[in-house]
């Protein structure tokens, strides 16, 4: 699977969002996050997210690697809802992400 790490979070460009032919990029309150059962492996996301925050899973950085069980585990209570555009936007954050200090400049 694909998964999007840490410079996403409050960025959310969303220009990802667009190139998934299954529409498996979810958003969350302070980032968006990959279904790990619902990518396809496409790679289609990866280079027009303009801070680089999508890798594929053996290439996330070794200070990132928490963000593949971070996207997976976003989706325990969700299961797999078939569609990010239906679901809409969930106003929730895997509590890792939550922890977190604001991003940013
Ligand atoms: Fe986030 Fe980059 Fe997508 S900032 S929403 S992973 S385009
Ligand atoms: Fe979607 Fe392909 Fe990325 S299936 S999440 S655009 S790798």
């Amino acid at each position: 699977t694909y998964v999007i790490g840490l410079p996403c979070v409050d960025v959310k460009d969303r220009a990802c969002v667009e190139e998934c032919p299954v529409d498996c990029i979810y958003e969350g309150e302070r980032t968006l996050y990959i279904h790990p059962e619902e990518c396809v492996d496409c790679g289609a996301c990866e280079p027009v997210c303009p801070v680089e925050a999508i890798y594929y899973e053996d290439d996330l950085p070794g200070d990132q690697e928490k963000f593949l069980d971070i996207n997976a585990e976003f989706f325990n209570e969700l299961g797999s809802p078939g569609g990010a555009a239906r679901l809409g936007p969930t106003h929730k954050d895997h509590p890792a992400v939550q922890a977190l200090p604001p991003q940013g400049e």
